[in-house]
């Protein structure tokens, strides 16, 4: 293992923003987590570990401690039931690989999750979500090393508390945990998710027949119209979350605005289309400050076009944020992590 000093961190992201860490270092493996961790503790420094820097903003000061890159790589599939499989991967496997693979056997469960860019290790962070599936969905555990005792442990679907874009790795309680591996259960049964507005109307245009395939191109799709191209701007898709309110406060927006897209949520609360609100009464499509800006086919999608800093997009996120409270009385709260101090 080898830790260099002061790295540019703007590159291990995709908006390509932020300063210098301090010490950086990758991990392919278990022992090299651990020596990581020893080195760390041995500075009397903190720790950040970066997947794949697609969900992440880091601030300009960059990050004073060590970062570690998760490299650790390794797919095994294991038939349980005639109709279910396992798969264990590794958290440094490229997500839509594992995606793109799982469909190619025939397994369904993770089809709507395709073209999310990011690691295995990264999705039960946020519990990434679309399209109609959450990966909370199919996570059977997720294995972390803790750091406080040294040591491998299993969380099971339960203990990793999953919420919309969120869990205990988003906690305090659970933030030093760091991902491994992680297991979901697919089927081979099949069963399609097509419910979402965006999949019914592909099918509908394209008149052709859902399956797994065909569900994965629909998806991609879809995405490329919606999502800014990563190797031309620089984003962390969504940027916001869509705000999460009780019943009163869903009867008061609802008065307030009458076509505003509202999901009922399972535990009786209720989704907010933060979208249509940038978009209908923000009117934030498009709009662009010097080298950051909010992206013209998806408001929810803040980008970078390059030259830019962390500073200028956190300055037009709390702008976003402050013109939405105003108009609407709503909180919004970001869905990319904040790295370092801003
Ligand atoms: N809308 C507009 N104007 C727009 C775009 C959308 O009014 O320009 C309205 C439409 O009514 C549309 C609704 O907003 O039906 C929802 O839009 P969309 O289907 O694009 O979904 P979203 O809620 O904006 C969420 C996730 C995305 C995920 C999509 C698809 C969050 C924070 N974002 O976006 O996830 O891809 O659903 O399922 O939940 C991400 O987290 O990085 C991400 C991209």
């Amino acid at each position: 293992m080898t830790i260099k000093r002061n790295v540019s961190l703007a590159p291990y992201t995709t908006l390509k923003l932020g300063g210098h860490a301090k010490y950086f270092t990758c991990a392919s493996s278990e022992k090299e987590l651990r020596e990581a961790f020893d080195f760390a503790h041995s500075q009397n420094i903190p720790v950040f570990v970066l997947g794949d820097g697609s969900n992440v903003l880091i601030s300009d000061n960059g990050f004073q401690g060590l970062v570690i890159q998760v490299k650790i790589c390794g797919i095994n599939f294991e038939d349980i039931t005639r109709e279910s499989v396992s798969i264990v991967a590794s958290a440094g496997d490229s997500w839509d690989a594992l995606v793109d693979a799982c469909v190619t056997k025939g397994l369904y469960g993770i089809e709507n999750l395709s073209g999310i860019p990011g690691t295995v290790g990264a999705t039960p962070v946020q519990n990434v979500g679309a399209y109609g599936v959450e990966v909370s969905d199919v996570v059977k555990w997720v294995e972390v090393f803790n750091p406080k005792t040294n040591s491998l442990e299993k969380l099971s679907n339960k203990l990793c508390q999953f919420v919309y874009r969120g869990s205990i790795f988003k906690k305090e309680e659970g933030k030093h945990f760091v991902i491994v591996r992680v297991c979901y259960i697919l089927s081979r049964q099949k069963k399609l998710h097509t419910g979402y507005k965006d999949l019914e109307h592909y099918f509908k245009d394209n008149d052709t027949e859902p399956t797994l395939k065909a569900v994965r191109e629909a998806v991609l799709a879809i995405r490329s119209k919606k999502f800014p191209d990563l190797s031309s701007v620089g984003t962390a898709g969504s940027f916001f979350k869509n705000p999460i309110v009780d019943e009163r406060e869903m009867q008061r927006l609802r008065a307030l605005f009458p076509d505003l897209p509202l999901f009922n949520m399972q535990d009786g609360t209720c989704k907010v289309s933060l979208a249509w609100l940038l978009d209908n009464v923000g009117k934030w499509k498009g709009v662009r400050r010097t080298n950051v800006g909010v992206f013209e086919n998806q408001p929810l999608v803040l980008v970078h076009y390059g030259n830019g800093n962390s500073s200028e997009l956190k300055k037009l996120s709390d702008e976003i944020a402050k013109d939405i409270k105003e108009k609407t009385g709503l909180t919004i709260i970001p869905e990319v992590t904040h790295v370092g101090i801003f």
